[in-house]
């Protein structure tokens, strides 16, 4: 079964669009709160919750990320930059993964990914830091050959393939290559014994095709969900993607 880890930043996207200021997270006329988000996704079947802490604070706050680490029951799951404060904040929250992704045009691969190559003592860094944590290191890469056999070589037990450029091209002649460099890059991630997890610019339509993707663990996925959240709810829409995500063994 494919797993699926909700990332709610676009909940506190809302939030902040009005409670910038605030000076709490939830309570009185905050709203509304990605907790209170992330803890009725798990009764509907989310496998996790991811949330991207970025260093300029547009969504997701410090202080959600500690109450979501009081709260949760699944698994947490940190996005960040590969940074020594989110290194020390981590080591801290001890989340039980973190996914290091890029904040700056300048760490970005042609495919949108981490450029592992070019920020190669960075990344090390922070991945050996995790792995002495016990935490499990993902690392968010297109799926380029380079990038991937690096990700393996530098001990990151976990690859989250970005899967943005094919959903751009979803309904355009390129989506066949892109599909088939995501095909490609599960099928080597897999052979190096990377756990293979994907994300970005997934929905309820493309899906049907993302989820043949050999050896996939985890689909990491917002913006489509907490969208259709707004229409059916969160369990509904978290419901409605895990039944696409697994078709098969739901049959
Ligand atoms: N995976 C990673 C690493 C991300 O940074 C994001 C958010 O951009 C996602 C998955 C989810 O992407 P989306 O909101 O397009 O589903």
């Amino acid at each position: 079964m494919i797993l699926l880890g909700l990332n709610i930043d676009h909940c506190a996207t809302l939030r902040q669009a009005r409670y910038r200021q605030a000076n709490a997270t939830a309570g009185g006329a905050i709203e509304p709160d990605p907790v209170t988000l992330a803890l009725l996704a798990e009764q509907a079947g989310a496998d996790g919750i991811t949330v991207h802490l970025r260093e300029d604070r547009r969504h997701i706050q410090e202080r959600d990320v500690w109450r979501l680490r009081e709260s949760i029951a699944t698994r947490l799951n940190l996005e960040m930059s590969c940074t020594p404060a989110m290194t020390r904040l981590a080591l801290q929250l001890r989340p039980e993964s973190v996914c290091l992704v890029p904040e700056n045009r300048a760490e970005v691969t042609t495919e949108g990914g981490l450029d592992v190559i070019a920020h190669r003592r960075r990344v090390t860094k922070c991945v050996d830091a995790m792995n002495a944590a016990g935490i499990a290191t993902s690392l968010f890469i297109g799926p380029e050959p380079a990038q991937i056999q690096l990700a393996a070589e530098l001990g990151a037990p976990w690859v989250e393939l970005h899967t943005g450029a094919y959903a751009h091209a979803y309904f355009n002649r390129h989506r066949a290559r892109q599909f088939a460099r995501l095909r490609d890059g599960a099928a080597r991630a897999h052979g190096l014994g990377l756990t293979v997890n994907a994300g970005h610019g997934i929905n309820y339509v493309n899906i049907a095709e993302l989820r043949t993707l050999p050896h996939l663990h985890e689909l990491n996925i917002g913006h489509g969900i907490i969208s259709r959240a707004l229409f059916t709810g969160i369990g509904e829409a978290v419901r409605e993607m895990k039944a696409r995500m697994n078709v098969c063994s739901s049959e």
